[in-house]
């Protein structure tokens, strides 16, 4: 193999295709050694294209059997076949084009195009996999009507599946079957899909809200069926909330979810047929955690949601992928959100709510602030690429949600309904651009806000990188008067660095929501445009803006960018006392833990310096007396709680640090976990009794809730004092009664507890589940992640038995987790953990281009490292990149890395 070409895609260069491909029908013999697939294309060349502009096709991994036009046999001379492409010229203005090829699925490592997993046969198409499975115009802005025939034996594939509806279905000679699917609505091939296999299948059947009788259901391999109730479930709630909240109804007969043990990602929205990572069906309550069942009900919703949000409004390019992946984030975000608060009173919802807020700003933060102050930084709408497969990412899905998110705030909640009322009444069935999408928002926007628009807005989809807002108080105590300034900065970011002229991009329109506080802790009421309110919305359009507030007798305590209602990093001087008032007072619960976490990070990042120096660490008395108070309080639900009295996590404080110096970071923040819980060791105590969860296993937000708390609360004791606690993780260990507390204990028990019965733990663990490869994937990346665990342990859980690189979920539990989720093992000062790092993303990329990508990206922010550590990152990005025969995934992400 060579390393392929780099060629760089933009974004400006988009061009119509010249053909219309209105139907396709495609004709499969399946069988994983070669499948031989027959494509009958109608072609109608584009109004004013001239006549000998070709047709180009694109083609990866095929071997061409033949080609005919309108029936006639074209000789080998009459097409040409380079870098990919097939083109034929000549053709009349309509005509029929027929292609047959061949396709070797149980060749297939990379999970791109049609593959084995299991026994069964499966396609991933998106972004672009449809080409390795025939000669396509594989772009997502050719629409057309599929007709599918899949023929097998029936005893390897009694189930035979497709987009769309079973047509028609009946015996071959052989043992053979088939089973033809029609697709009413048209679409990009990248939403084509077909499942082969012998799986068990769980459904429902339900009403639509117009009236119509539609038919749900989750396959899955024979044997897990007792692990598909919630996720059939879960689309049941999908379908009627985006009914409820968005009046958008499922428009097929029949909708199913497939389960597949091999995949690339979190899940495929193919029309009618998702295919989901298996991570994300499978669960009961011996075998997954309260965050697996979450997070299936949230990937579910994601998938569901898309049908409109992608399917029915597609992107028009690659370019715009932030269109269906923003957006549906955002979709799935509020719908978990909606369910957490069900049924609750005020209060209680808007407790839940921020439970919900902080899990994804949480993961903004980890994943996507450190992408967005890197060499991948990109606008959520990039401008450029050479490998598509490497831009789903943080940006473009979570930032793109954030984004979707500033829309709904500057828009409200009936304003926004309307904007996307308009956006479906305008382009239902089209492939569309971003800005399509603000639009049809602006229109709305305008109505609301005579004389007001949303340009300046629209430079969020166009500038990288995170913006800086700086927060001055002005108190005026004889007038009794605050004035606020707000003053952004964006400075140029990854590759912006390298044009000189756009070392500072122009400002950007940042909905900011504020609330002020009396030096007691009480709300002050603010007037801003003839509104009294406890939070007031200041939307800065320009690099800095003043609001004055009456009626302010003292100086104020601000409680800034309330439910985080921005994607930007706030400059404050705040005070440990004004941190610990807000922790204990603030009235917007989002704001409330965000002041907690800001001053565990201040007490942090002051301990890692200390570390560096060599000075002892210490714990200061205003966070150990806010994190009582918060554990302490009654007024706080449990899961609420849980996450106040969480630390940041590593990878956020090291967005704080310059220079990134992890193993600082580590030691000081395990220090003040284990002072945290020798210090209040008894209130944990309390924690720990009080929310136990009795009777049956329900992962609804209340009990989960007081799981989390209570698995925190164990938590914070074995780090205050491993040998006083142990018998409580080993006794809930043995008696626990579903897996979240099976694997709390464990956690503690591997990360804190010592003596024979850690290791028995783990033993105990394997050969429990030893059967249910989900399961297998959370022991492994427990022990990777594990505060023992260096590289040389890395390594030898790679020789275990169950090891292996070609299941994706099995890679990421172990090489993945130790590389991007083990800072002390991967960092180890003898540069072991690189030397790992580079030999596994050159293992994987042999076989999974597009995983092995992900992983090279552990290395992005080595500048930023300190300089022991930055040159070993950089060594070893450089053996990658020196490497003959790289794909194109890893190349692009090295070279950005190694070009900053
Ligand atoms: N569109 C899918 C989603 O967001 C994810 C996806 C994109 C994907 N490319 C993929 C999944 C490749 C698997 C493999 O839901
Ligand atoms: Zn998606």
């Amino acid at each position: 193999m060579r390393t392929e070409q780099a060629v760089t895609v933009a974004r400006g260069d988009y061009l119509p295709y010249p053909y219309a491909i209105p139907s396709i029908a495609l004709e499969f013999d399946l069988d994983p050694a070669r499948t031989r697939v027959l494509s009958r294309l109608s072609i109608e060349r584009q109004p004013g294209v001239p006549a000998d502009t070709p047709l180009a096709l694109k083609g990866e991994d095929l071997a061409l059997v033949s080609v005919a036009v309108d029936g006639s046999p074209i000789a080998e001379g009459g097409y040409t076949i380079s870098d990919g492409v097939l083109r034929l010229t000549g053709l009349p203005a309509a005509c029929e084009v027929e292609i047959v090829s061949d396709c070797r699925p149980a060749e297939n490592s990379t999970l791109m195009g049609l593959y084995v997993s299991g026994a069964s046969l499966f396609t991933q198409c998106e972004a672009e996999g449809f080409r390795r499975i025939t000669w396509f115009a594989d772009r997502p802005d050719v629409m057309s009507r599929y007709r599918v025939t899949l023929r097998g034996t029936r005893a390897d594939y009694p189930l035979l599946l497709s987009n769309g509806n079973l047509v028609d279905a009946g015996d071959l000679p052989d043992g053979r079957h088939q089973a033809v699917w029609e697709d009413p609505h048209p679409k990009p091939c990248y939403l084509f899909a077909l499942v082969a296999g012998n799986l068990t299948c769980r459904e429902l059947r339900t009403r639509t809200r117009s009236g119509r009788d539609v038919l749900l259901q989750v396959y899955s391999d024979p044997g897990s069926e007792s692990q598909t109730e919630w996720a059939l479930a879960s689309l049941e709630r999908s379908l009627r909330w985006d009914e409820d909240r968005f009046g958008l109804e499922l428009d097929l007969d029949r909708f199913m979810v497939v389960a597949a043990r091999d995949f690339n990602m979190g899940a495929m929205e193919n029309k009618g047929l998702n295919i989901f990572n298996a991570a994300y069906v499978l669960a009961d309550p011996d075998t997954a955690t309260d965050a697996n069942y979450l997070a299936i009900e949230a990937v579910i919703g994601h998938e569901y949601f898309h049908n409109w949000t992608g399917n029915r409004v597609t992107c028009r390019d690659w370019f715009q992928l932030s269109l269906k992946e923003g957006l549906t984030v955002f979709r799935d975000q509020e719908f978990t959100a909606d369910m957490m608060a069900r049924g609750q009173d005020a209060a209680a919802a808007a407790s839940a709510r921020a439970v919900k807020r902080i899990d994804d700003v949480a993961t903004l933060r980890a994943a996507q602030f450190p992408e967005d102050a890197g060499p991948m930084a990109h606008p959520i709408r990039p401008e450029s690429y050479q490998e598509i497969g490497n831009f789903y990412t943080a940006t473009v899905y979570e930032k793109g949600a954030e984004v979707i998110r500033m829309q709904h705030t500057l828009l409200g909640e009936a304003g926004f309904r309307a904007g996307m009322d308009e956006y479906f009444r305008r382009h239902d069935g089209q492939a569309v651009t971003c800005d399509d999408f603000v639009d049809a928002m602006e229109s709305v926007y305008r109505d609301l806000h005579p004389g007001r628009d949303l340009s300046v807005f629209r430079r969020w989809y166009q500038q990288a990188g995170t913006p800086r807002v700086s927060v001055t108080l002005d108190h005026d105590a004889a007038a009794q008067r605050c004035t606020v300034t707000l003053s952004q900065r964006n400075p140029a970011v990854g590759v912006e660095k390298q044009d000189a002229s756009a070392q500072e991009k122009p400002p950007l329109h940042i909905p900011f929501a504020l609330g002020l506080l009396d030096p007691q802790g009480r709300a002050l009421p603010l007037t801003l445009d003839g509104k009294t309110q406890e939070t007031v919305l200041l939307e800065l359009t320009t690099a800095s803006a003043q609001w004055t507030f009456e009626n302010i007798p003292a100086q104020p305590i601000p409680s800034l960018l309330r439910d985080f209602s921005a994607p930007v990093i706030v400059d404050y001087p705040w005070t440990d006392a004004a941190l610990a008032l807000l922790s204990a007072h603030d009235g917007n619960p989002f704001a409330r833990w965000e002041a907690g976490q800001e001053l565990a990070t201040r007490q942090i990042l002051a301990n890692a310096a200390r570390h560096q120096a060599g000075e002892p660490l210490a714990a200061d008395p205003t966070l150990v007396d806010a994190w009582r108070a918060t554990l302490r309080d009654p007024k706080l639900d449990a899961a609420y709680r849980a996450r106040a009295l969480m630390l940041p996590s590593e990878k956020t404080l090291a967005e704080r640090m310059q220079p990134i110096d992890p193993p600082a970071l580590a030691a000081a923040r395990d220090f003040l976990r284990a002072e945290l819980g020798r210090q209040l060791a008894q209130d944990w105590r309390a924690a720990y009794q009080d929310n136990q969860t009795e009777g049956a296993f329900s992962p609804a937000p209340g009990p989960a809730g007081r799981r989390a708390l209570k698995n925190l609360s164990l938590a914070y004791l074995m780090a205050g004092d491993a040998a006083a606690n142990q018998a409580l993780a080993e006794t809930q260990y043995r008696g626990a009664a579903n897996m979240t507390d099976r694997m709390g204990a464990l956690s503690a028990l591997v990360n804190e507890g010592s003596g024979d019965a850690v290791g028995q733990a783990i033993a105990d663990f394997h050969t429990r589940w030893q059967h249910d490869p989900l399961v297998i994937d959370k022991w492994f990346a427990l022990q990777a992640t594990a505060r023992g665990t260096d590289v040389a342990a890395a390594r030898a859980l790679m020789a275990h038995p169950a090891f292996t690189l070609r299941n994706p979920n099995r890679a990421r539990a172990l090489v993945f987790q130790f590389c991007l989720n083990n800072a002390r093992g991967l960092h180890a000062a003898d540069g072991a953990g690189y030397d790992f790092w580079a030999e596994q993303v050159l293992a994987l990329d042999a076989l999974n281009p597009e995983v092995a990508a992900r992983l090279a990206r552990a290395m992005d922010n080595w500048a930023r490292y300190a300089p022991a550590l930055r040159t070993g990152m950089q060594a070893a990005l450089g053996r990658v990149r020196a490497h003959a025969g790289l794909s194109r995934n890893v190349a692009e992400i090295v070279a950005k890395a190694l070009d900053i």
